[in-house]
């Protein structure tokens, strides 16, 4: 590892500059609770008009939805070594289900977040040194500037939670991040992830065949996955839009 200072903390990067481990830095917060909510909402609106296929949301997640996210880091046995668990947050967009991870850690669990949109890196990196949920724990939190495709396999996880947007990805895409996923479990670790209520289907209605085709492939492979792994499901009615949490447990591991 090297370190490098820059204001107004310290900033450990990891030799493939991927990882980015912060220590709680001295600054107060910027702006108030309610203006940074705002602040975020608006740099997720921007963001998906400038990147939709990441994005994949209008807004954050709201707090329902990030709760039965987070169903498992409250809920889930003791890391698979028996002691603390690692923890993974894939796209954590502006930590709006972040807060409900890190609210549920344990003594010794240690969680990971790999984002690959540069504002939104610059956003977490703001909050795990300013705001008053994640900086008492930033010691414990690693941020990876990446694709969760690039993280190594070698370093299991106990509980992974996803906000990636599935449904606009090609097929083959799709295809490869549920394997990347299934790699990144521990043997007997879950995978919560959300899509919203409908909406593939609102979209294949309304769409050209080449990507109603491409719709239709997607669902065929969550299907066959789900048939195979889920473990529970919880609709979040009280989200924009309202979303399924599906939760999973590989059988193979
Ligand atoms: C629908 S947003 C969810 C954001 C946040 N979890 C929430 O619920 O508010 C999807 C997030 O996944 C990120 N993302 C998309 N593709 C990614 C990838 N391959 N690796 C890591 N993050 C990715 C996007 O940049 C974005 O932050």
């Amino acid at each position: 590892m090297d370190y490098i200072r820059r204001p107004p903390g310290l900033i450990r990067v990891s030799r493939r500059n991927l990882a980015v481990r912060y220590r709680a830095a001295a600054v107060g917060p910027k702006m108030g609770p309610m203006r940074q909510q705002w602040a975020d909402y608006w740099m997720f609106l921007r963001e998906f008009r400038r990147t939709f296929e990441s994005t994949g949301a209008v807004l954050p997640s709201g707090p329902a939805l990030g709760h039965a996210l987070a169903h498992f880091v409250r809920e889930g046995a003791s890391g698979s070594n028996g002691g603390g668990r690692r923890i993974l947050e894939v796209g954590p967009g502006t930590g709006a289900v972040t807060g409900h991870i890190v609210r549920a850690l344990r003594p010794g669990d240690e969680l990971e977040l790999v984002e690959r949109n540069d504002d939104f890196v610059d956003r977490l990196r703001d909050r795990l040194q300013s705001d008053e949920m994640l900086r008492p724990s930033a010691d414990r939190i690693t941020l990876h500037h990446a694709g969760v495709e690039e993280l190594p396999e070698d370093r299991p996880f106990d509980v992974i939670v996803s906000g990636l947007p599935l449904n606009n990805f090609s097929i083959a895409f799709v295809d490869e991040l549920l394997g990347k996923l299934g790699r990144l479990l521990a043997p007997g670790g879950t995978l919560s992830f959300f899509e919203y209520v409908a909406i593939r289907h609102m979209k294949a209605s309304l769409s050209r065949r080449a990507e109603r085709e491409r719709l239709r492939g997607i669902g065929q492979l969550l299907d066959n996955f789900l048939r195979e792994h889920e473990i529970r499901r919880d609709r979040v009615l009280v989200n924009l839009p309202p979303a399924w949490v599906h939760h999973v447990r590989l059988k193979s591991k």
